[in-house]
């Protein structure tokens, strides 16, 4: 380990150090490279039994971050513990034990459900593949999580087209805890639902992680979900994370001025600093070509020639930690 190096937090089940991901879209074998930044150095830690926001405009990298963390995909640099096991280290046995202990929901539960496989079979799947269960074992197990989420043992034998969003999420949910995951990747979960569904399905998010133990983390673009649901936020913008500090303490005191602005422009902000809000000029940059320094200097009112030219580490401030040139200078208010 480098001086530069810290070993994983106490209590934390994932422990990601310098995360990169970077796609090569050049065409055909000697075209110019074309790299996208999709994930472009995170470093965080999620906590045992917490629920973590990951937040961003579209296209900061929230859900390669989430492919990352699930092990769908392998970084292209960095580090990566989870469970206390280095993924990028693990043998076969230990990469596969790693894939059974994160498990991912993805938003779109019309998209993610096999419409030619009963309930049951989408269930037991997973059981099949990772286990020597036995079928009446395995429909156990499948009727018991249909219990758990809220369904009734009658749905085993019915096709996806049968049910509405809610329960297609739910079903989606059952098949991520087959497995008996510790952490649950939860990618916009209930963005594509109906708002009194969404409720329906955040209480029962909170009835697992308490039956089960378990950790989310919750990637959302929409703050009022987040400032209820979540106990810390991880502000992504253009792949880097940008501030990280509890639902609280982000709420009450955004210091980056992409979360200042960001929490500007919804409603759940603080009651008292409405009114100001702050407009984002121009668009997100892209993650192919980006700005020096900051990444979000051309956006930052507060921006000057250091935030062009250097990178701004994460830096503690408070109860937050945030990547600022002038949080750490004091310009920003
Ligand atoms: N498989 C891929 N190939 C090429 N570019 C990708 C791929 N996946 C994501 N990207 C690009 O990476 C960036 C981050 O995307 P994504 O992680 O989906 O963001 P978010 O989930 O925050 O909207 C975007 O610019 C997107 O176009
Ligand atoms: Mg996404």
């Amino acid at each position: 380990m480098s001086a530069v190096e810290q070993p994983a937090p106490v209590g934390a089940i994932v422990a990601a150090h310098d995360l990169k991901r970077v796609y090569d879209l050049r065409r055909g074998l000697f075209g110019a490279p074309a790299l996208v930044r999709a994930v472009n150095g995170a470093t965080f830690s999620v906590t045992a039994g917490e629920t973590l926001a990951i937040v961003g405009e579209s296209g900061c990298g929230k859900s390669t971050l989430a492919r990352l963390l699930t092990m769908i995909e392998t970084p292209s640099e960095g580090r990566l513990s989870i469970d206390g096991i280095e993924a990028g280290e693990a043998d076969r046995a230990a990469r596969r034990r790693l894939r059974t202990t994160v498990q991912i929901v993805f938003q779109n539960p019309y998209a993610s459900l096999n419409p030619r496989q009963k309930i049951g079979s989408i269930l037991e799947e997973p059981l099949v593949i990772n286990t020597a269960l036995r079928p009446a074992e395995r429909r156990a197990k499948a009727l018991e999580m249909l219990r758990a989420v809220g369904l009734r043992p009658e749905h085993y034998g019915r096709y996806p087209h049968m049910f509405s969003g809610g329960q297609r999420q739910r079903i989606a949910i059952a098949r991520a805890l087959m497995l008996e995951p510790k952490i649950l990747v939860l990618d916009e979960p209930v963005s594509a639902l109906d708002v009194s569904i969404q409720a329906q399905i955040l209480n029962l998010l909170t009835d697992l992680q308490q039956r089960f133990g378990l950790t989310y983390v919750f990637i959302s673009h929409d703050l009022s979900v987040v400032r209820l649901f979540c106990d810390r936020v991880m502000v992504m913008y253009l792949g880097r994370p940008v501030e990280i500090a509890s639902v609280e303490e982000v709420f009450a005191r955004p210091r980056h001025p992409y979360t200042q602005a960001l929490l500007s422009a919804t409603p759940v902000a603080d009651p008292e600093r409405k009114g100001q809000r702050i407009r984002l000029e121009g668009e997100v940059p892209s993650p192919f070509n980006p700005p020096s320094g900051c990444v979000f200097h051309p956006r930052c009112r507060f921006a000057d020639a250091r935030c062009r030219t250097e990178v701004p580490p994460m830096q503690r401030f408070g109860a937050t930690e945030t990547a600022c040139h002038g949080v750490e200078e004091g310009r920003v208010p």
